[in-house]
């Protein structure tokens, strides 16, 4: 099939840009030789229509909202599939047999212990410190007990090593900080638990006390619906740190700090302190959602838009419903699950929002899930980074086997001073 060409005139020249169209139908131009021939760049503050990559592990479609990991509709996968499955299917591009799954967990498993002085730097911490600032800097930390995993460019066997150790020990360095907070000592993982029910007993182990399956499960499933958005704020993050070559831990330490922002995955935490300040402010809603709408106040209604989803999230609409099958199940009447409804039911019916296209998304009601499940609520974007690490480990990956990819360099229109002479500080006024 002949290569399908778009024309672009500039000052009279036209140029030929080469069209690349993806598996659905998604179209491109290719403007890499734009500048050589014109001397223009393009620009596109905050990539809002920027494609950096080609991949092949997440599709979605904003307009009809539709989230598919490697073809399979996030519903399904939701439904069907647990945490470890996913990892290893947005990893390494299929669902495993029972072999290759089992292979997989038992490589998970021989790095289900932290190294001592990982233990020791995460005691250095002080109590209050915001779990996600150790959560990055820790990670970071582990390239300094694993310089096997090093070199650039790692082999495969190595690359799928550092995914199950990643995919073992970031949980752990999580729930051993939130023991230490809360005075307690650190409970060993034990993965054959399965990923989420083993996060929640290291978390909240008491002699005696088992972690109820169908919790362990609703977990899951929330996981799942993280696990992926292709090139978010954090993706491209852990790219663009990976581009360089810099090692692993590296970049999916510099995702974690991306995603702590309040307009990327901070805004769980948001959401929920929100939620409390309606509460306080006696669940008047209407006042928050005057607030959002007011273009001199810097307020936004959290868990409220997305860049992609203007039409609905589909993640959102399977937390709501986990939301009610969570509460029901561990009997919490949560009053600021009403108030959320009811900013939801106002923001829905009011123009600004409906105009804007702005509607809950996976951040709205999933804090209200993990304040049910215990979670304290410093700790619900640190939720955020164990469902979103297989997605950046996968985008790492894909990044890393990719002969053609090249360092993440991106161009700039310049908008400073002209060239002006040195002045000494002695004769400057
Ligand atoms: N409340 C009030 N107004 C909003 C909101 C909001 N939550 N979100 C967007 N707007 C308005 C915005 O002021 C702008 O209005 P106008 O056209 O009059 O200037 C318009 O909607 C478009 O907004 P934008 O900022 O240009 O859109 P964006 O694609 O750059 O930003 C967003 C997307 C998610 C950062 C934004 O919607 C937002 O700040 N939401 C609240 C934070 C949040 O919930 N973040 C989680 C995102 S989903 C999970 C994740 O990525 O981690």
């Amino acid at each position: 099939m002949s290569q399908e060409i778009a024309k672009l005139e500039i000052e009279g020249k036209i140029i030929e840009l080469p069209v690349i169209t993806g598996s659905e139908g998604e179209k491109a131009l290719d403007i890499k030789s734009l500048r050589a021939e014109t001397g223009y760049i393009t620009l596109d503050n905050g990539f809002v229509n920027t494609g950096s990559c080609t991949s092949a592990i997440t599709f979605l479609d904003g307009e009809k909202g539709i989230l598919r990991y490697r073809g399979y509709p996030i519903e399904q996968i939701a439904k069907g599939s647990n945490f470890l499955e996913v990892a290893y299917l947005l990893n390494f591009g299929k669902l495993p047999n029972k072999k290759e799954f089992n292979f997989f967990e038992e490589k998970v498993t021989s790095f289900a212990t932290l190294p001592e002085g990982i233990t020791k730097i995460i005691d250095q911490y002080p109590l209050d410190a915001h779990p996600m600032g150790v959560m990055s800097a820790v990670t970071s930390s582990l390239s300094a007990f694993y310089p096997e995993f090093l070199d650039a460019p790692l082999d495969n066997v190595q690359r799928e090593r550092v995914i199950a150790q990643l995919m073992a020990q970031v949980k752990i360095i999580a729930a051993y900080f939130y023991r230490r907070t809360i005075g307690k000592s650190a409970h060993r993982s034990h993965p054959s638990l399965g990923y989420s029910k083993d996060f929640l007993n290291m978390m909240f182990f008491e002699e005696g006390k088992e972690v109820d399956e169908a919790v362990g499960h609703a977990l899951d499933v929330l996981f799942m619906l993280h696990a992926d958005h292709e090139q978010n704020c954090s993706a491209s993050t852990v790219r663009v740190i990976g581009s360089s070559q810099a090692n692993v831990f590296a970049a999916i330490a510099g995702g974690i700090d991306a995603l702590w922002g309040q307009l990327h995955g901070g805004a769980n935490q948001r959401v929920l302190e929100m939620l409390e300040e309606i509460q306080k402010a006696g669940g008047d809603h209407k006042k928050f959602i005057a607030k959002a709408k007011d273009k001199n106040d810097s307020f936004r209604l959290m868990g409220f838009g997305h860049r992609v989803y203007k039409n609905f999230d589909p993640r959102a609409t399977i937390i709501k419903e986990q939301c009610d099958i969570i509460l029901e199940k561990l009997n919490v009447q949560d009053p600021l699950l009403d108030i959320a409804r009811g900013l939801e039911e106002e923001a829905r019916s009011d123009e600004y929002f409906v105009k804007r296209n702005l509607y809950p998304n996976v951040d709205f009601y999933s804090g209200i899930i993990y304040k049910a499940l215990g979670i304290p609520t410093n700790m619900f974007t640190v939720m955020f980074v164990l469902g979103r690490l297989p997605g950046w480990l996968a985008q790492w990956k894909e990044m890393r086997e990719d002969v053609a990819a090249k360092i993440a360099r991106p161009r700039q229109i310049y908008t400073g001073e002209r060239l002006r002479d040195y002045v000494p500080m002695k004769d400057r006024k």
